[in-house]
């Protein structure tokens, strides 16, 4: 089977990280955390003191940088930020450097180089409807608010930010309604995306279904 472009979307705490890991896994292919990438930018900026509402400034950023993403980690130019891009301050930081039309043009340019070959997992919230919108598989994982607050408090990677699943929820809440009411590539689901629920789904069970949704594509599948 040629290797595929795989898009998989859906808002914080979906299951997105562990799922498009997991399938990558299975099928040999790239992993990709498009998020790390605008997660990376807003670090930069921040730590080079570039307003956040500067477009053209953080475009700059944008374009100035190298930015390596894998599986295990995230570099933004010398600099590992791995840990240091999921924290609270950079939540905040990632959604409004991701509202900025020009910082897009310049990473979704970067993405869809990534995707030029297949063989890619990309994760994200505009995969299937802007970077790949001919992506052979599109998937979109939701869950309930309360199950996402949950996911995210107790994941490891995230740091510093409140603990008790309320405070998480209202925050989650908060950054969700900005990725999907932001003007320039919306968080919603491709028309062609597999919409997916992980509510009281286990990793095994969405792993599972996803790639059903994958193996229809072989022949014969
Ligand atoms: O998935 P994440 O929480 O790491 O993403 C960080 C921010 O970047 C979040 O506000 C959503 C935004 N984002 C985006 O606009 N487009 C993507 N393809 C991926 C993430």
């Amino acid at each position: 089977m040629k290797p595929l472009i795989i898009a998989i979307d859906g808002p914080s705490g979906a299951g997105k990280g562990t799922v498009a890991r997991a399938v990558a896994a299975e099928l040999g292919y790239r992993h990709v955390d498009s998020g790390a990438m605008y997660r990376a930018v807003a670090w930069k900026a921040v730590r080079g003191r570039v307003p956040l509402e500067d477009e053209a400034a953080v475009a700059r950023v944008a374009e100035q940088s190298r930015i390596d993403v894998t599986s295990a980690h995230v570099r933004i130019d010398d600099a590992d930020v791995t840990r240091e891009i999921r924290t609270p301050e950079i939540d905040r930081a990632a959604a409004a450097v991701a509202r900025l039309p020009r910082v897009r043009i310049v990473l979704v340019d970067r993405q869809r180089r990534l995707g030029a070959v297949g063989g890619i997992v990309m994760e994200g919230r505009d995969i299937g409807t802007v970077v790949f919108p001919t992506a052979d598989v599109k998937v979109y994982l939701d869950a309930s608010p309360d199950e996402r607050a949950r996911r995210r408090a107790n994941d490891p990677a995230h740091t510093g930010g409140p603990k008790a699943v309320a405070d998480v929820a209202t925050l989650l809440t908060e950054r969700d309604q900005l990725d999907r009411t932001r003007a320039t590539s919306p968080l919603y689901a491709a028309d062609d995306a597999v919409v997916v629920d992980t509510t009281g789904k286990s990793v095994e069970e969405v792993v599972r279904e996803v790639m059903t949704v994958i193996k229809r594509l072989e022949p014969g599948g």
